[in-house]
């Protein structure tokens, strides 16, 4: 049987993941979305792009939530992106109403999915899925740190002029200005980064990812989706297919890293029961205290959701 995935939210995230979900042809997509004739659209849309690109036409719009039972996995995206000038936090009261409602809904109709949450401020937003959801920790989870890395990889491969699939890097802690890149186990080719690039260069870019969202948003004016859903279905790859990859998300912690009661970004085992295990990797005392500041950073947000 195939797998059924629902995106909630048939904007500029929720469509890009739909849409390489499908292309993936493992399993059958349900976009759903308030605006009537968004989500039906896309899918048509994505549907009639089946026959070029060699895939299944599987895709299914919709206002409600009928047509998403038995979901194995549900993508959460509705809700507002930022604008220039705004952080990710700015977003907190209006998303929070939108996630908590969606959570409830797709949940009432597929009781076993597994929850990847992408609305922003996702930390916060990650909180507020478990708590509207009951669900437990292993199935309800955030999508940043891959996206985070991945902006790390790219800004690394044009410094050095290697391939950015030769890059390997992890950012972790907060999806916020206080994410760490963790420089200390970056390699490229398994060539340490330190060795590779000035001290100075290696501050630039851990900079340019920390504002890497920012960066697009203000030429956009709206924040990116190419990359937000590529690194969702990398995500939902791992959860179908059973992979076990090692991936930075966005999980509740309860005492790794120092950290407890709390949702952060740390790379774990993604795989059918969600995430796995929580991996600690050894960081140097400066990272390890950087990440304790993204904690206190995620920790604010958080205070300020609605009880
Ligand atoms: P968008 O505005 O293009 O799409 C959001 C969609 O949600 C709209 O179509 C809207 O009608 C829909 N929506 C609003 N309330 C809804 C509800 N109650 N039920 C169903 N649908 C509803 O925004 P975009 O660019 O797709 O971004 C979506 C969210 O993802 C934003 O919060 C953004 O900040 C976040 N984001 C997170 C990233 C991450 O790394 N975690 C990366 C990029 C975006």
């Amino acid at each position: 049987m195939r797998a059924k995935i629902t995106v909630v939210g048939a904007g500029n995230v929720g469509a890009t993941v739909a849409q390489e979900v499908a292309r993936r042809d493992y399993a059958d997509v349900v976009l759903v979305d308030i605006i009537e004739g968004l989500p039906q659209g896309k899918a048509l849309d994505i549907n009639e792009a089946g026959p070029v690109l060699g895939y299944e036409p599987r895709a299914t719009g919709t206002n409600g939530y009928g047509e998403t039972a038995g979901s194995d996995v549900v993508v959460v995206t509705s809700g507002k992106p930022r604008s220039p000038g705004m952080s990710r936090d700015d977003l907190v009261t209006t998303n929070q109403s939108i996630v908590a409602s969606v959570t409830r809904q797709a949940l009432a109709e597929s009781p076993d999915a597994i929850l990847v949450v992408v609305t922003n401020p996702l930390d916060a937003m990650c909180h507020v899925a478990k708590d509207a959801s009951g669900l437990p920790k292993e199935r309800v989870f955030g999508m940043a740190g891959i996206l985070d890395t991945a902006r790390f990889r790219t800004f690394i491969a044009w410094a050095t002029g290697a391939s950015a699939r030769d890059v390997q890097a992890m950012v972790l802690g907060g999806h916020g200005d206080q994410m760490v890149p963790v420089v200390s186990s970056t390699t490229v080719g398994g060539v340490p980064l330190k060795r590779l690039l000035s001290g100075e260069t290696i501050v630039e870019l851990v900079e340019r990812t920390r504002k890497g969202g920012g960066e697009v948003v203000n030429l956009l004016g709206t924040s990116a989706w190419y990359a937000p859903g590529a690194a969702v279905a990398e995500m939902v790859d791992a959860i179908v297919l059973d992979q076990k990859r090692l991936l930075p998300c966005t999980a509740y912690l309860e005492g790794e890293y120092g950290i407890a009661g709390l949702y952060m970004g740390v790379p774990v085992k993604l795989g059918a029961r969600g995430v796995e295990e929580i991996v600690e990797l050894e960081l140097t005392s400066d990272e390890q205290a950087e990440l304790e500041k993204s904690a206190a950073a995620v920790r604010e947000v958080v205070g300020v959701l609605a009880g």
